[in-house]
């Protein structure tokens, strides 16, 4: 199947009113329908790129384009793009603003203009995906940090976004919980939607995305299929990540003749089938 550049960052550069420089020329093609990671240490411009992809930021220079039109920053145009392209914060504290729950996930269809009976039903529906459905009346501020998180990724998935993109939707939730966010991101992944994440997590970008984007300081260093980004020793170092440890695992078997080369796995069944079948 031939694959279709969704959204795309050319040569995009930035900098904050204060003049820190944050992007400096960053050119990205996120592929429809795909699951991207992207990782980078503190700093490295993921949170600044991503602003850019919903209009939020507007870049110095170069432009974003949404299906191979170039985005136009006019009221009317940013609306639209928005719920095209919806994106959760990686500070729950900024995206929430309403009385209670179940008014700011509303938020996005009603603002939208969908009839009632559509709103309550994505409503309910994104409430239940994310598991916040028995908060429903609480005001938002009364809740746990992971819960905000949770509401905050309803409030988005309620507008069902083409592009799904999660600012560091791990940090902070339990292991059960973040289980259940992969779970969740597998099922939006499944139904089509365009999945972006940016986390510090090498082991989940490396068994779940399709295509990971490492930053480092304002630029994209490497960008590629898992299996190949995670084994550039060079783009590894420079953006301080260390390797998935499925990867040394395999590394490891590899070394003692166990393993013979071939692809090597992304899941942990996987390496444990590989493991079985060698006898070791
Ligand atoms: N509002 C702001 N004003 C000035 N500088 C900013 C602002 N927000 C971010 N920066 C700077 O822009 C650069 C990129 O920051 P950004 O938040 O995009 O990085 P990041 O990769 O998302 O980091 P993290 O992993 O910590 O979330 C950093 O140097 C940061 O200090
Ligand atoms: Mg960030």
């Amino acid at each position: 199947m031939a694959e279709t550049v969704l959204l795309e960052a050319r040569e995009i550069e930035f900098s904050y009113p204060d003049g820190t420089p944050a992007l400096g020329g960053v050119s990205a093609g996120i592929i429809q329908g795909s699951r991207v990671a992207v990782l980078g240490p503190n700093g490295a411009g993921k949170t600044t790129f991503f602003l850019h992809l919903n209009g939020t930021l507007r870049p110095r220079r170069g432009e974003v384009r949404l299906a191979g039109e170039r985005i136009r920053y006019d009221r009317a145009y940013l609306r639209e793009l928005r719920r095209t392209v919806g994106i959760v914060f990686q500070d729950p504290d900024t995206q929430l603003f309403s009385a209670n729950v179940a008014q700011d996930v509303s938020f996005g269809p009603v603002n939208m203009g969908l009839p009632p009976a559509e709103v309550r039903e994505q409503v309910r529906q994104a409430m239940a995906a994310t598991g916040v459905a028995h908060l429903q009346d609480r005001p938002t501020h009364s809740l746990s940090y992971g819960e905000k998180k949770r509401v905050a990724l309803a409030g988005v998935l309620a507008m069902r976004p083409r592009v799904l993109i999660c600012d560091e939707p791990l940090a902070f939730l339990d292991p059960q919980g973040q289980e259940e966010l992969i779970e969740l991101l597998e099922a939006e992944s499944r139904r089509g939607t365009t999945v972006v994440i940016a986390t510090h997590d090498v082991n989940l970008a490396y068994a779940w995305a399709d295509q990971v984007l490492v930053m480092a300081a304002g630029k994209v260093i490497g960008t590629g299929r898992p299996q190949e980004v995670f084994q550039t020793a060079g783009i590894m170092q420079q953006a301080g990540l260390p390797t998935p440890w499925i990867l040394e695992v395999y590394r490891e078997l590899e070394r003692q003749g166990w393993a013979a080369g071939g692809s090597p796995p992304r899941r942990k069944e996987e390496l444990l089938a590989l493991i079985r079948q060698a006898g070791c």
